[in-house]
């Protein structure tokens, strides 16, 4: 008969590269999900019963009745900077640490907003198709007008590291640059980005391009709704590599319809992964299915530093990301 491993028992909840199992595996007994099955609450109750530690990803549910079920858990930690699938009252209240993965990941979030950005600038998913189709006859003058980026007004709302990282690659369109925080950066920060604090009417007011980075919570559900796209210039472009649900994704339907808005680049969408079909009738939405950190190296840079995390917490060492520093002792 074997022997029951003296290693602490872990669950990985969605598929990671084999490398992070490895290393895992060098400290811990891995129940793993390699089939990649959503587990949803139920899945994560069966199979957190006999864990302490848990890999979650933005799709996994770690609600209280989650954290109720699993009494032998001490550590969530999130493959994600945001962390709104976690309830964080509920593992703080039962002891239980929570941790993200800031940092790794705000790079290649920022090429892909630019990457929305320009796509939706200059209409290229839909040139693409129209092209592909065999619909180019010939080339016209007047075809396929898009808007300019260079010169025009960068707004963001939510300037914490990806949008200061945003900020800074629009230094090279020689952009006019203001952000929406709750409190300005420090100067010194502002300088680096070159961008510029103004309240939330005047960055809907004057964006050309306004890029969403607020972490979703029930105070920025709907921050953009009706009356805020109806702040907006017709011209401009409205691009959400953040959270579905910041946006009321019907309002902006119809303000994208309506061509009360030029265009949008959207990564994230209400109710994910179903799309509300108003969005695939649109040729002024750009579409891609919640891919921002998704580059090789940042998926494996956030996979291995939410080992990191796991392996400080249950080894009595206080994780570098840890989300609730009062459960810690
Ligand atoms: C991805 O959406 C993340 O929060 O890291």
């Amino acid at each position: 008969m074997n022997k029951p491993s003296a290693k602490p028992h872990i669950l990985v909840a969605r598929k990671v590269f084999p490398e992070v199992l490895e290393r895992l595996g060098g400290h811990f007994e891995v129940d793993h999900n390699q089939a990649d099955v959503i587990l949803g609450v139920a899945g994560l109750k069966a199979r957190l019963a006999d864990k302490v530690g848990v890999l979650t990803a933005a799709t996994d549910p770690v609600t209280a009745e989650v954290i109720e079920a699993a009494t032998s858990l001490k550590a969530v930690c999130n493959l994600a900077v945001g962390y709104n699938n976690i309830d964080l009252a509920a593992c703080s209240q039962a002891g239980v640490m929570a941790t993200n993965t800031p940092g790794v990941l705000d790079d290649t979030t920022a090429d892909l907003a630019w990457a929305l950005l320009m796509a939706s600038a200059r209409r290229l998913p839909a040139a693409e198709r129209w092209l592909r189709k065999g619909d180019w006859r010939g080339w016209e003058f007047i075809q396929w007008l898009g808007t300019d980026v260079h010169h025009a007004t960068l707004g963001i709302l939510g300037m914490g590291r990806i949008g200061q990282a945003v900020a800074r690659r629009a230094l090279g369109f020689d952009m006019r640059v203001i952000y929406h925080n709750r409190s300005p950066l420090p100067p010194d920060q502002e300088a680096a980005c070159g961008a510029n604090w103004v309240d939330k009417e005047s960055l809907l007011r004057e964006s050309d391009f306004l890029v969403l980075l607020l972490p979703y919570s029930p105070a920025t559900h709907h921050s953009i709704g009706a009356a805020e796209l109806a702040l907006m210039k017709p011209t401009a472009h409205l691009i959400n590599v953040a959270r579905g649900g910041i946006v009321g994704d019907a309002a902006l339907i119809a303000a994208l319809r309506e061509r009360r808005l030029r265009g949008a680049g959207l990564d994230v969408f209400e109710g994910e992964p179903t799309v509300n079909p108003g969005f695939l009738e649109l040729d002024n939405a750009v579409l891609t299915p919640h891919i921002g950190s998704s580059s090789r190296a940042t998926r494996m840079a956030m996979a291995m530093r939410a080992a990191d995390n796991l392996i400080a917490a249950l080894s009595g060492q206080r994780p570098p990301d840890l989300l609730n520093p009062e459960v810690f002792r």
